[in-house]
């Protein structure tokens, strides 16, 4: 591969998130020879380990999270790189043991996969033991804060150290390749380019499903509930690539400027308008694909008083030329009846009926962007019922146009994001990577949403897990004469 060699530093090379996502995802770009033959995959955790123990910790996680049987090829290329360092991230001296194990005329890339309050520390001890030059970059995952003023404190720790340039945010929803191909949908299809407005967009439909309930994490996720941890970033960041102007470039700075301008656009959620705007849920026990599961209340360590809420839907206008009038409705839920993501916009009705009574009965054009699972792309269209009639000479029916990635690209395995992601800061590549005033920007407008509801003072909406949400969901949309599409 034609890029240069680097020293990835992974820090928290023993947490969740390297275990499950970031090693695998190493092992994959091993395996699909997109790892220059220099790199290193330095890991760094507080735990003192031999090499050799870091080693064989690192692959039973990829023989139990990468989902196949282990390649030993690609494992023994990988193992090749692999170093450890046992650093005490709180410590600014204990980063001179970075020395010796990475090499300061290389790219350096150290990804943060440790909390948040960490972040500066791990800044700070770089820059202190010297090894920071321009050439760093530094790999942030979420949450970055917990709301605006906290996310300002993180980010300021990190720029104190960092150049924005440096910076790469994670928002692993655009690592993945359907959310990229939105972009591809949008600008290099005219039928599409041309018709994406209020003048024919009714609105638009952004789900994001899952059938998991908070997996053990019930500390973490009751501090942040469904608009924190997802809202917030994926989708939003969803939104963005759907409602953005186009780019000039496909720069980063092109997309992102392009991005941040809707959301300063998002009309403003606050007390007077909450009630009409929002619905927050919380799952009761259920049954979820034919499994009983407990209520969010009586999770393993769960507060029984809790009101945070495990499913948000919400009506968004967008305050712009293009947008004016059109809403996007957005909903995303923990224990709903399946993991499912997509993007369904809704075409206006033709202006005039030349169809009779069959045709008012027919649904307008719809365009569903299917991001996961069955990832695809389809479109309903009206058609002709071929063959001779007695009653008119045109029946009509709803027919779909599908395009299908399994079938259509039956021959490559779709990444996981983490990657992708991990391949384009390998790269240098901040397109796909969020900038500070983006994360704030949002943080800003979720802020006033979340204000809103702590005034309410009101508890969430019960649900019942294995359903898609709670009743007022429905309500949100049914009161404009809409309803949530039906997934398959
Ligand atoms: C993470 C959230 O960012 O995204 C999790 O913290 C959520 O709560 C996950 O389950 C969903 O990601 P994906 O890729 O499985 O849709």
């Amino acid at each position: 591969s034609a890029f240069e060699p680097c020293d990835f530093v992974l820090f928290g090379a023993k947490g969740d998130l390297s275990r499950r996502k970031l090693l695998p995802s190493l092992y994959q770009l091993e395996k699909a020879n997109l790892l220059h033959a220099g790199t290193k995959v330095i890991g760094v955790a507080r735990q003192e380990y031999a090499v050799e123990e870091f080693v064989e910790i690192v692959k039973s996680n990829i023989e139990k999270f990468s989902g196949e049987p282990l390649c030993e090829d690609t494992w023994e290329a990988l193992k090749a790189r692999l170093d450890y360092v046992c650093i005490d991230m709180k410590n600014p001296k204990d980063y001179k043991k970075l020395e010796g194990h990475v090499d300061p005329s290389r790219t350096m890339v150290c990804y943060l996969a440790t909390p948040p309050s960490i972040y500066g520390d791990i800044c700070r001890g770089l820059h202190e033991c010297d090894i920071i030059d321009e050439s760093l970059r530094v790999v942030l995952e979420k949450p970055i804060g917990h709301d605006l003023a906290s996310s300002k404190v993180i980010n300021d720790q990190v720029a104190e150290f960092f150049d924005e340039k440096q910076i790469y945010r994670i928002d692993h929803y655009l690592g993945k390749e359907t959310v990229l191909n939105l972009i591809a949908l949008r600008f290099a299809n005219s039928i599409f380019a041309t018709n994406w407005d209020h003048n024919c967009i009714d609105h638009v439909q952004i789900s994001v499903a899952e059938s998991v309930g908070i997996e053990g994490r019930w500390g973490y996720f009751d501090d942040a509930g469904q608009m924190r941890d997802m809202v917030q970033n994926h989708l939003l960041q969803i939104l963005t690539l759907v409602a953005m102007e186009p780019p000039t470039t496909l720069d980063a700075d092109s997309i992102r400027d392009e991005k941040l301008k809707v959301l300063k656009a998002l009309r403003t959620i606050d007390s007077s308008n909450v009630n009409e705007m929002t619905v927050r849920g919380q799952y009761t026990g259920g049954f979820v694909k034919g499994e009983e599961v407990p209520g969010y209340l009586d999770e393993p360590d769960a507060n029984q008083s809790s009101r945070t809420e495990t499913f948000v839907a919400l009506k968004v206008l967008i305050d712009n030329w293009r947008w004016a009038g059109v809403p996007f409705y957005l909903r995303t839920g923990k224990r709903l009846p399946s993991k499912v993501s997509e993007v369904v916009i809704y075409f206006k009705r033709q202006p005039h009926n030349l169809f009779g009574e069959s045709f008012s009965t027919l649904p307008p054009n719809k365009l569903v962007i299917r991001l996961q699972p069955d990832e695809g792309v389809e479109i309903t269209v009206m058609n002709k019922v071929p063959g001779l009639t007695s009653k008119s000479s045109m029946d009509l029916q709803k027919s779909k146009l599908n395009l299908s990635f399994s079938e259509a690209f039956s021959e490559d395995r779709i990444a996981d994001a983490y990657e992708k992601l991990l391949l384009e800061v390998m790269l240098g590549n901040q397109a796909l990577f969020v900038r500070r005033d983006e994360v704030e920007q949002a943080w800003d407008w979720v802020d006033s949403i979340l204000q809103a509801w702590r005034t309410s003072n009101e508890p969430p909406e019960p649900y019942q897990a294995g359903t898609w949400g709670p009743v007022a969901s429905i309500g949100l949309l049914a009161r404009e004469n809409r309803s949530w599409y039906e997934s398959k």
